[in-house]
């Protein structure tokens, strides 16, 4: 692999600041300064450091972004603003979305280039939790929590399976809104969410996925993303 290549996929800097590093001298391989960019190194055996701190290269990558409102779970789009913008172009390669958030919809969104657990996460046979937080424009009925765990009729062939419903006191953490409630669903079918709660008579104001399987947004703040820990892929494989 080129070293310039290695250094960007290890999130050292793009191509042009990688280029810089090596010029200045800051790059080594097998303790000896880099000298070209276009230099081929071995990945899995060369000592590769940048000012003196060892790389390593990682065949897959793992990242969890707090998805912001306005951007489209795509890798590319003519005319909106997508997921990837709020990535790196030097991590950006091969790396796609891990299911779908709506537009308008915020919160966890994991993109990775490992295509196995890809399909592990977004298989309707594996019924991975994924957790909401729904603001809605009037008060939920009574019976709401029965109906989502009975299976909610959504208009498709087959109603929901059942999900756990959460009402939320009109005090709670996740903001100003009067109306709202978690909901844990193990589908990922087309707005299911905005769906299941207009079948139970409510308009979804607002929505933020909160979990997925063992990970969980957290505090990461809004456009900001971060590389999962090697413990939580593990539960995510294992989940
Ligand atoms: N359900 C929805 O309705 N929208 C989303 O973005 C995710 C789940």
């Amino acid at each position: 692999m080129r070293l310039d290549k290695f250094l960007s996929a290890c999130g050292a800097g793009t191509r042009s600041e990688v280029k810089k590093l090596i010029k200045n001298r800051a790059v080594s391989v097998n303790g000896k300064p880099a000298e070209r960019p276009e230099e081929k190194i071995d990945e899995e055996r060369d000592e590769i450091c940048v000012y003196g701190k060892k790389l390593t290269y990682e065949k897959f990558r793992y990242y969890l972004l707090h998805k912001p409102a306005g951007c489209i779970t795509a890798v590319s789009d003519d005319n909106n603003k997508t997921v990837m913008d709020y990535i790196p172009k030097e991590l950006q390669k091969d790396l796609s979305p891990v299911g779908r958030l709506d537009l308008d919809a915020e919160g966890l969104l994991l993109l990775t280039n490992d295509g196995a657990l890809l399909h592990h996460c977004i298989s309707p046979s594996h019924h991975m939790k994924k957790t909401y937080f729904a603001a809605l424009d009037k008060a939920l009925p009574n019976d709401a929590e029965e109906r989502f765990l009975q299976g909610i009729p959504i208009g498709d062939p087959k109603p929901a399976l059942p999900a756990v419903l959460e009402r939320l006191p009109q005090k709670h953490d996740f903001g100003d809104f009067p109306n709202a409630a978690l909901l844990t669903i193990t589908e990922g079918r087309f707005h299911q969410v905005k769906r299941m709660f207009e079948a139970a008579g409510c308009h979804v104001i607002y929505l933020k996925r909160l979990s997925m399987g063992p990970i969980s947004l957290g505090d990461l703040e809004k456009g900001c993303f971060r590389s999962l820990t090697a413990d939580e892929i593990k539960k995510l494989k294992e989940d």
